[in-house]
């Protein structure tokens, strides 16, 4: 008989990739989509980064590296954070190079927390958090962000979540799916908090470097008391193209290391060597394409929220970072899944429902996709049956 785990009945398929699932089998039936659910920029992984690729190749840089990652990518990374972030790092015991933001997520949570330990995630959010805690045993606990607020986190919802049983807090910025940018004030608050509480706290910043209208990225870790308890997390997918090499990092206090270090050794052993070769360059090369790929981003943005704001019923938050836009279509549909799929089938448009009330567009598809995308959402909305 083929049993699986108990856990996995809380732990259900992507709702992203499930969508991604649909539209390929359209796709294959001979519809065209425009696609505006995933979160995966459309351009190329920049050619100095390949090339370093290949080098690494040809050098025979074809086997297992340390657990930690290979040390001129950790001193690379080093480098990186005190230039960008003001932080120290350690290279030798306080990074850990990883397959991605993801892995780091999971192994933060398998290492750091006990069974029934709770997880505080601001919502709307990235459903990698929940589901990790629950892989680790923990009890991840949603704490409401409000529109109301331009989507802060305030501390008055995070104390009211609070209890003997609260270990971690999960910080986010700029943000998936809302593309807010936390406040330094926020991000104090935040800290405090944490403080007060004597909470870990995870600091997700993948998207540190999609980031528009003169905006800061500022690490949580860098406030006053806070280095030893953050675990800081990063990667390449998002600021250099790089989805598919699996290659983001761990940076965190020599004591949480030890243990985030293990998890890793026992499930991915080390981050892919080609990989970590190409990400040294990555770091240490000109940011060049990066400013231009931010560029190009921040012109979509324009068009889509000057898009979205023509079309009545529809409001958002003003993304300031990511790729994404949270739009809330309370206003024209009564479920945001419906309305997913009748833009789907109507529109050949595929959006991400995050609940009920929103959807999620993803602005990493070209500036002419995203006009016909946007006129076409607007032309299929405003002839609607009422009933969505
Ligand atoms: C907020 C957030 N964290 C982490 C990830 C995963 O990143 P990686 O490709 O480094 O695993 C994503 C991917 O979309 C994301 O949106």
């Amino acid at each position: 008989m083929t049993q699986i785990a108990e856990r996995m009945n809380s732990i259900p398929f992507s709702g992203i990739r499930a969508i991604l699932e649909r539209v390929k089998r359209m796709e294959q039936a001979g519809t065209p989509i425009i696609h505006l659910e995933i979160g995966c920029p459309d351009f190329d992984t920049p050619e100095y980064i390949k090339t370093a690729a290949h080098r690494a190749l040809d050098e025979g840089q074809v086997y297992y590296t340390s657990n930690y990652g290979i040390p001129p990518l950790r001193e690379a990374i080093a480098n990186k954070l005190k230039r960008d972030n003001q932080l120290e790092f350690d290279p030798q015991t306080e990074i850990i190079v990883t397959a991605g933001v993801s892995e780091g997520i999971l192994a933060t949570m398998m290492a750091l927390l006990n069974p029934g330990d709770e997880v505080l995630v601001p919502e709307p959010l990235f459903p990698a958090y929940l589901m990790a805690a629950r892989m680790a045993g923990a009890v991840p606990v949603a704490v409401p962000v409000h529109a109301s607020n331009e989507y802060q986190p305030v501390r008055a919802d995070l104390e009211a979540r609070l209890n003997s049983k609260t270990r971690m807090l999960v910080v986010v910025t700029p943000g998936n799916p809302t593309g807010v940018v936390l406040s330094e004030a926020t991000l104090k608050g935040m800290a405090e908090f944490a403080i007060d509480h004597d909470l870990l706290v995870m600091a997700d910043e993948i998207y540190e470097k999609l980031i528009y209208e003169d905006r800061e990225h500022i690490c949580i870790a860098r406030f006053p008391g806070m280095r030893s308890r953050t675990i800081t997390l990063n990667g390449f997918s998002k600021s250099h193209a790089m989805t598919g090499w699996r290659l983001g990092y761990i940076a965190a206090d020599a004591a949480l290391v030890q243990a985030l270090v293990r998890i890793h050794q026992y499930s991915v052993v080390c981050s892919n060597s080609i990989a970590q070769w190409a990400g040294v360059v990555a770091l240490e090369g000109s940011q060049q394409s990066v400013h231009a790929m931010v560029e190009e981003l921040d012109r979509r943005r324009m068009l889509v929220i000057d898009k979205l704001q023509q079309i009545p019923g529809l409001t958002f938050p003003r993304p300031q970072g990511a790729m994404y836009v949270y739009v809330d279509v309370s206003g024209v549909a009564n479920d945001a899944y419906e309305l997913t799929d009748y833009l789907l089938e109507q529109a050949h448009l595929a959006v991400v429902p995050w609940n009920k009330q929103h959807i999620r567009l993803a602005y990493s598809n070209s500036y002419d996709n995203l006009e016909l995308a946007l006129d076409r959402m607007k032309q299929s909305l405003s002839t609607m049956p009422a009933s969505r």
